[in-house]
C-alpha cells in the first residue's frame, strides 16, 4: 500500500500521466484536422515553364516549327499548321501530348544539340493535368505600387528639354555649347579652363589620368580634337 502511494506520488508517475494526456491531445488534434482539401488544379504557372524549358527553342520567338508558338495559351489554341496544340479537357486528343509521347518532339536528330532534352515523366504529367483541367489560367493581380508624389519630381521622370546655353564671361573659350555649361560651373567655383597646352602635354595628362602611366610610343593624339 505504501509502495502504491509512493508510486502515485512520484515524479515518474506524474510524467507518465501527463505523457498520456499529451498523447491524447495529439490524437484529438490529428482527428480534428479536416480531410486534405482537393488539390488545386494545375495552372499555367506550372505548365508554361515546362514548355518554355523544353519547347520554345523551336516553338517560340526565333523559330516556330510547324508554324507553332508554345509561349502562351492563346498561341497554343491558335496552333500550328495542323491546328490547335491541345484540346481543352482532353489530353489524349491533344497534339502536343501526342508529339511528346510519340517522341516526335523534340525530334530525334536534334536531341544531341545543346539544351534540347526530352520532357520528363513528371513534366508530362503536369502538362496532361493542365490540359485535363481545361488549361486554367490564373489571373495575376498586379497591385500598383503607390508612388510618393515627391519622387515624381526626380529629373528622370521629367520630359527632357534642351536647356538654354548659358552666356559666360570667357566666351572666347567656348568652342562647343558644352563648354558654356562647364565654364559656368567652373566660374561658380572661381575657376576657369586651364591654359591650353601642346599636344604632347595633353597626351601625358590623358594617359596619367586614365592609366596612371606616362604615354608609350603607341599612344598618340592622332586626330585633331573636335572643333579645333
Ligand atoms: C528541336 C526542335 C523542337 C523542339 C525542342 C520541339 N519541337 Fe515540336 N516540332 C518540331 C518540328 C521540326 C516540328 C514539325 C514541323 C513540321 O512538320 O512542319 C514540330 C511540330 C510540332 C507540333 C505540330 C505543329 C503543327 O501544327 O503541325 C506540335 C504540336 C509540337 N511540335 C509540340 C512540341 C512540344 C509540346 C514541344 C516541347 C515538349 C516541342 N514541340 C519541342 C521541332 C521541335
Amino acid at each position: 500500500m505504501r509502495m502504491a502511494l509512493k508510486f502515485l506520488a512520484s515524479r515518474e508517475t506524474f510524467y507518465w500521466v501527463m505523457g498520456a494526456r499529451i498523447h491524447l491531445h495529439v490524437w484529438a488534434l490529428v482527428l480534428a484536422v479536416p480531410p486534405v482539401a482537393m488539390a488545386d488544379p494545375t495552372t499555367q504557372h506550372e505548365a508554361i515553364p515546362i514548355l518554355l524549358r523544353r519547347c520554345v527553342m523551336c516553338h517560340g520567338q526565333d523559330s516556330q516549327q510547324g508554324g507553332l508558338d508554345l509561349r502562351t495559351k492563346a498561341a497554343m489554341i491558335e496552333g500550328g499548321k495542323s491546328g490547335a496544340a491541345f484540346v481543352s479537357g482532353k489530353a489524349d486528343e491533344s497534339r502536343m501530348i501526342h508529339r511528346i509521347e510519340s517522341r516526335a518532339c523534340p525530334p530525334d536528330e536534334t536531341i544531341s544539340m545543346a539544351g534540347i532534352e526530352r520532357v520528363e515523366a513528371k513534366e508530362l504529367r503536369t502538362l496532361r493535368d493542365w490540359i485535363t483541367a481545361g488549361a486554367p489560367v490564373v489571373k495575376q493581380k498586379i497591385e500598383p505600387v503607390p508612388l510618393d508624389p515627391q519622387a515624381r519630381e526626380h529629373w528622370s521622370f521629367k520630359m527632357p528639354r534642351r536647356p538654354e546655353v548659358p552666356q559666360v564671361k570667357t566666351q572666347q573659350s567656348v568652342r562647343n555649347p558644352l563648354d558654356a555649361f562647364l565654364l559656368r560651373k567652373l566660374a561658380s567655383n572661381g575657376l576657369q579652363y586651364s591654359a591650353e597646352v601642346d599636344r604632347l602635354t595633353l597626351l601625358r595628362r590623358v594617359t596619367y589620368d586614365l592609366t596612371g602611366l606616362p604615354p608609350n610610343s603607341e599612344d598618340s593624339l592622332g586626330r585633331e580634337p573636335h572643333g579645333v
